[in-house]
């Protein structure tokens, strides 16, 4: 079993995206490879909240369902309880890197290297904008997924 952590700043809009994109090519593509995906903050503004309407609503329209989720800040544990843990941007990874206990042996990576022709490591945020940096995270998150499952198959 590998267990993926997806992370960003508020677990509303970005890694509940990423989750959520991530499950639906894995249960589409490769259902008997044994992944389990989670996604976390690491900021608690906004824990407990569901995913931002937003975020939904253009998940939605590509038949995936975020209603479920409920943010959570990151805890240290989840350094020993994931082997891969995705940052959605380059400041998601320096403050994971700073909370990382002495010894993890997760892989801690930007989530965009699983995508390198996209020229980027950078999820946007898509907080402060309109809808079209909603559907840029869904389409960025979707290529990465494909480079996961397809990293995670060749592992396996
Ligand atoms: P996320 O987006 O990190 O993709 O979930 C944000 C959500 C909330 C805030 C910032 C980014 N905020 O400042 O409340």
């Amino acid at each position: 079993m590998t267990r993926v952590l997806f992370v960003c700043l508020g677990n509303i809009c970005r890694s509940p995206t990423a989750e959520g994109v991530f499950r639906q090519l894995h249960d589409r593509e490769a259902p008997s490879l044994e992944v389990e995906a989670d996604s976390a903050g690491t900021a608690d503004y906004h824990v407990g909240d569901p995913p931002d309407p937003r975020s939904q609503r253009a998940a939605l329209r590509r038949g995936i369902d975020l209603s479920g989720l409920r943010a959570r800040q990151v805890k240290s544990t989840d350094f020993a309880r994931f082997d891969l843990i995705l940052a959605m941007d380059r400041a998601n990874l320096r403050d994971l890197q700073a909370l990382r206990p002495s010894g993890s042996a997760a892989l801690l990576r930007p989530f965009l290297e699983f995508a390198p022709q996209l020229g980027r490591l950078d999820v946007p945020d898509p907080y402060y904008g309109g809808e079209a940096g909603f559907e840029q995270v869904l389409d960025l998150t979707t290529a990465a997924s494909r480079g996961l499952l397809d990293w995670l198959q060749q592992r396996a």
